[in-house]
């Protein structure tokens, strides 16, 4: 074995026993939670590993003093702004953040609106929804318009509930997800209009004929998927089945046989029966797991070369024993506060989607 090799297991065996060492101390005060994205001994080190639904629920119902979040910014922020005020959350790499809610910026989105105004009615006619990749300052905006947050499990409820509510909607960041649940919903195109927040304001008509007003926003992850990709594994693989992220291109989604989020994805395909071929379009961490986790049929990833989340891969098992020695020591590394003026209007947006969903 190579020197840097022996360098990194040895790195890694040395952090791995600092993460049970302070598991096992703080038994019962503790809980580490990892999106599937994470990387596998990250994955391994959690309580609990699940989609942003799954943990956001996880976070707003446990007990424990100290929530330890492995994923990127705006998850651990969800948590913070669920979470009660004598808990704590912590996320190793607080410079994980995500492209996509990167996209929305809150003055941004208090221009769009602003602008929308001249347009229609936005206080009688529009409500905003969020979907959970998004900064807190975004989900308080849409919290105080008394709109509501989704995630990719149940962005179809959460715009069932909007329209039911409201005749038009404000989607945003992410317009493939958007549209892809648009669709489903069965929104003709010329009733969805696209808001460009570098070229605000462009067909103010489209803005008045909308039902759903998308923010030109997407996952740089998930674009990576193309049509081309679901034709060519068709080609070369007969008999497989394509499954898919809601945040890759409505192209892609139409070619897909089935489309959810990580969890949905993780479930279907290994409920399916052996000998069953898949070709996953999502990030290449779970897309590898899940091939490892299912030796019984063939599963790879939907694009070639697979794609990465960069602000996913930078949590490390070294980040996670720095955060949990120091709260053996009694410091709060990575800590993520919310200000109460900020976290009230976004918490009430997050559980209008855990009530609606
Ligand atoms: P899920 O909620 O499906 O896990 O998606 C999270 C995410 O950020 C996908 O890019």
């Amino acid at each position: 074995m190579l020197k840097i090799e022996q360098a990194r297991e040895a790195a890694l065996a040395q952090a791995q026993a600092q993460v049970e060492e302070a598991k096992r101390r703080l038994a019962g005060e503790l809980l580490i939670l990892a999106h599937h994205y994470e990387r596998d001994e990250i994955v391994a080190a959690a309580d609990f590993r699940g989609d942003s639904l799954e943990l956001s629920r996880r976070a707003a119902a446990t007990e424990a003093r100290y929530i330890v979040f492995c994923g990127v910014h705006f998850m651990a922020e969800t948590a913070a702004i669920l979470a009660r005020p004598d808990q704590r959350v912590l996320i190793p790499r607080p410079d994980a953040g995500c492209f996509l809610a990167d996209q929305a910026e809150p003055a941004a989105l208090r221009a769009a609106w602003e602008s929308l105004r001249k347009e229609i009615d936005v206080e009688q006619e529009l409500l905003p929804v969020t979907y959970i990749n998004s900064s807190a300052e975004v989900k308080a905006f849409v919290g105080l318009k008394g709109g509501a947050v989704c995630t990719s499990a149940n962005a179809e409820k959460v715009l069932r509930w909007a329209f039911s509510r409201k005749p038009r909607v404000f989607f945003l960041p992410d317009q493939y997800l958007g549209r892809n649940v648009a669709r489903r919903l069965g929104l003709p195109e010329e009733e969805i209009a696209l808001w460009d927040p570098r070229f605000p304001g462009q067909d103010p008509a489209s803005f008045r004929r909308a039902r759903l007003i998308l923010w030109r926003g997407a996952c740089r992850t998930h674009a990576r998927f193309l049509p081309e990709d679901v034709r060519r594994v068709r080609e070369e693989h007969p008999g497989v089945k394509v499954i898919v992220h809601p945040e890759c291109r409505p192209e892609v989604v139409e070619l897909a046989d089935e489309v959810g989020s990580t969890s949905f994805i993780i479930r279907k395909v290994g409920e399916s029966p052996p000998g069953s071929i898949w070709a996953v379009g999502t990030e290449e961490r779970l897309v590898a797991r899940l091939a490892k986790e299912n030796p019984d049929k063939v599963v790879f990833n939907l694009a070639e070369p697979p794609p990465f989340c960069p602000t996913m891969s930078l949590t490390q098992l070294e980040d996670l024993a720095r955060v949990l020695t120091g709260l053996l020591n009694g410091e709060e590394r990575g800590r993520i506060e919310v200000p109460e003026e900020v976290a009230a209007p976004a918490r009430a947006a997050i559980q209008r989607m855990l009530e609606a969903s």
